[in-house]
């Protein structure tokens, strides 16, 4: 099929070792690098924020895909270009503006995508579209790495996708984060999804390489 893009999220690798897990999953064949910031607002969690993007930066070439699980993220979100961001999501739960949020991150010269979390309908993105460049579809409740995938997420994905498609917007990705393994990544991606977030599936290996590609294999079956 369509070919699949990873992006391992550093929220499971190692802090201590940051620059080096991230050089690991580089050579190893990762497509884009997910950053999870997190406010312990929007979510039960405090993870990282723009110092850790900025020193990111520089480490390496792949696109930093920066998904904020913040309150009033448009408070931030040019920061986050400023600090390296190629693509920056946000949630539409965290803010009443989502369409001002995109055009605010485009305008800053990223890519714009949209965060629902499992309770949110796919119908919720359907006045976004013509300003997305993505959309993330959270497959677990945001907050923590390593929690079980939620089937019925297959369902959402399969209908946003159709919606994408008609509407003319083949060409806007659909990005899955929660639970994505060996074992879910077949489903989601006969759902239509292309963008495959991977935590602890891919920093909780020994050999990144063999955990990315087959992840990446899963995919394109
Ligand atoms: C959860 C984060 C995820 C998390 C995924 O709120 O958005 O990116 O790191 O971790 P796994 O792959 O372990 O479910
Ligand atoms: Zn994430």
């Amino acid at each position: 099929g369509e070919a699949v893009r990873i992006a391992p999220s550093i929220l499971s690798a190692d802090f201590g070792r940051l620059a080096d897990e991230i050089r690991d999953v580089e050579a190893g064949g990762a497509d884009l690098i997910h950053i999870d910031v997190m406010d312990g607002r929007f979510v039960p969690n405090i993870t990282i924020g723009l110092p850790v993007v900025r020193a990111i930066r520089p480490v390496t070439r792949l696109p930093l895909d920066v998904h904020l699980m913040i309150v009033e993220p448009e408070r931030y979100l040019v920061e986050f270009v400023a600090a390296g961001a190629d693509i920056v999501s946000f949630h539409l739960e965290a803010t009443p503006h989502a369409h001002r949020a995109l055009q605010m991150i485009r305008a800053a010269g990223a890519r714009a995508a949209v965060a629902i979390t499992p309770q949110t309908p796919a119908e919720a993105v359907r006045h976004l579209i013509p300003d997305l460049d993505m959309v993330l579809v959270m497959t677990v409740n945001p907050g923590f790495g390593g929690q079980a995938f939620i089937p019925q997420m297959v369902d959402k994905v399969r209908t946003l996708r159709a919606m994408l498609d008609a509407a003319g917007r083949s060409d806007v990705a659909i990005e899955v984060d929660g639970g994505i393994d060996v074992e879910t990544v077949p489903a989601i991606v006969a759902a239509g999804a292309r963008v495959l977030v991977a935590g602890t599936a891919v920093f909780g290996a020994r050999d990144r390489r063999a955990a990315i590609g087959t992840l990446r294999s899963a995919g394109e079956e």
